[in-house]
């Protein structure tokens, strides 16, 4: 990680009493200048990674680093709010605090159904968090072994939490950077496996218990992308045609493709010990400059559902919002699809996103020859919607969205070097932070002729989802008066067969 966690050694650990009443969310709150209406964020405060996904109960979880004191980043807590659909969230009380071991690094959280770790009371399911415990002492002393893995686990759905009284469950063997485990269950071999970042790699490990843990395999030296920090891992199968594949998700700090944070990925086979990918391709989950940290949910079935922090280390301490800071994407549906390159992740806004669809304006065979205007259509959807074009000859153009003082985000396509474009260079404020100003670029992966794209445009960012989510960027943006203006122009004659325009309904109210 870039940014410096010995900045703020200085703090003592703190123990406050959960500020956020389950109730009372939405009416005043989540109304300031910049917050997401159809994205998480939190009420207020600091939050970066999601972590601990996993569903239960007929309810996703989603908790998140969270610095209950500032907007800044602090000493390290779990956030928690859960759903029902994915899309509407409730805030619940925090889950678990920094303690004598340290800050509450990210991690992740299974259902133990077998009750494999015994924690389990009274035939009660326990939910067990796995995460990494932080050390700020250590790190201080310049000490190499300040992260270690640690478990909690809850007998409530997820409400209260036990740290495990013999942590940490897997101790640091001298890397600095050991941290963020991703645990699944590997059913073949009926045990947990642990995908942990390890500096410039991925080590694999394994337990039937939860507790204690046998390294298996190292991944990663020499692949991949390596401008920075490998953190939060996720490992998964999914299937194409019929056969599976293993993702392997390394978030990477710096070093993305449009600079500073961003989210690669692997394709190939894990037999239960060590990973093997199918080429030497570097993939990018998304190639804009803000989703980060993004891993899926666990105990979903054969649905693979992503979600990703919607912010960049290289700013993200500095975004001027005043109450909350940082917010996460839209949850995505991932598949795999062959394109001529290989064999790639698409990734989807879930099909839960419709169920806040309000108005719905369909437009047929338009024909763009300068600029089509379609400020009136979306007068009405007060900066939250969806707009989605099918092209039946894809060809060059521009989505602009503006406002009456000429400040505008441009989104697009560049026939000529086929790639997707984002253009926050004049989309508002941008002095706070040098490198945020600036045009984004995603490649084309798609070769067919055709071509869509569907945007899900939110008060402050914009997600492009292109080809069916095969081309994906995400990016925040912060105009000084809302972006209420939309137009497409195109010099090429470009035939939309199809334009739809969604309006979407505040998830807070
Ligand atoms: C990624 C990360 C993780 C770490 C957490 C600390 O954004 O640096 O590696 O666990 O943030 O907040």
């Amino acid at each position: 990680m870039k940014r410096n966690f010995k900045y703020l050694l200085g703090l003592a650990f703190i123990t406050i009493s959960a500020t956020v009443s389950t109730q009372a969310q939405g009416n005043k709150e989540y109304q300031e200048q910049y917050r997401p209406q159809v994205h998480f964020s939190p009420k207020q405060h600091w939050i970066n990674d999601p972590n601990g996904m996993v569903y239960f109960n007929h309810t996703y979880h989603l908790f998140f680093q969270y610095y209950p004191k500032d907007i800044v980043w602090g000493p390290m807590h779990w956030g928690h709010a859960e759903s029902k659909d994915l899309i509407h969230w409730k805030q619940l009380p925090i889950a678990l605090y920094p303690d004598s071991l340290g800050y509450i690094f990210s991690g992740s959280a299974v259902v133990d159904s077998n009750n494999t770790s015994g924690f389990g009371k009274k035939g009660k399911i326990p939910l067990v968090a796995i995460f990494t415990h932080h050390d700020p002492k250590g790190e201080k002393e310049g000490k190499d072994n300040f992260q270690n893995e640690s478990l909690a686990y809850s007998l409530d759905n997820g409400t209260t939490w036990t740290k495990y009284s013999g942590n940490p469950v897997l101790k640091n063997p001298g890397i600095k950077d050991f941290r963020d485990p991703k645990v699944m269950w590997y059913a073949r071999q009926k045990k947990w496996v642990m995908t942990l970042a390890t500096k410039d790699h991925i080590t694999f490990y394994s337990a039937t218990d939860l507790k204690n843990w046998k390294k298996e395999s190292e991944f990663g030296l020499t692949e991949g992308a390596h401008g920075g920090v490998w953190e939060c891992p996720d490992l998964f199968p999914l299937k194409l045609n019929g056969k599976t594949y293993w993702v392997l998700i390394v978030n990477l700090n710096p070093g993305g493709p449009n600079g500073g944070s961003a989210t690669q990925y692997f394709i190939g086979q894990f037999n239960g010990s060590k990973f093997t990918p199918m080429d030497t391709q570097t993939r990018w989950l998304d190639y804009g400059p803000d989703e980060y940290a993004g891993i899926t949910w666990g105990n979903t079935g054969n649905r693979k559902i992503f979600l990703g922090w919607m912010s960049n280390w290289e700013y993200a301490n500095q975004v001027p919002t005043e109450k909350w800071r940082n917010a996460m994407t839209i949850p995505r549906e991932l598949s795999l699809k062959q394109v001529k390159s290989g064999i790639v992740i698409a990734s989807t806004p879930v099909k839960e996103l419709s169920g806040i669809h309000t108005q719905n304006v369909l437009l047929k065979n338009v024909q763009v020859n300068k600029t089509l205007d379609l400020s009136p259509k979306v007068n009405g959807f007060k900066g939250q919607y969806i707009l989605k074009l099918n092209m039946v000859q894809l060809k060059g153009y521009t989505i602009k969205l503006s406002n009456k003082r000429a400040e505008e985000l441009l989104i697009g396509y560049n026939a000529a070097k086929g790639e997707y474009f984002i253009d926050r260079t004049k989309a508002g404020k941008t002095d706070f932070q040098k490198n945020f100003a600036g045009r984004f670029t995603a490649p084309r992966l798609s070769t067919a002729k055709s071509s869509d794209i569907t945007l899900v445009i939110d008060k402050a960012s914009v997600e492009v989802f292109a080809d069916g989510g095969l081309s994906t960027m995400t990016a925040i943006y912060f105009p000084n008066a809302d972006l209420s203006d939309l137009s497409i122009t195109s010099t090429d004659k470009l035939n939309i067969s199809g334009l739809a325009l969604t309006g979407l309904q505040s998830i807070w109210k």
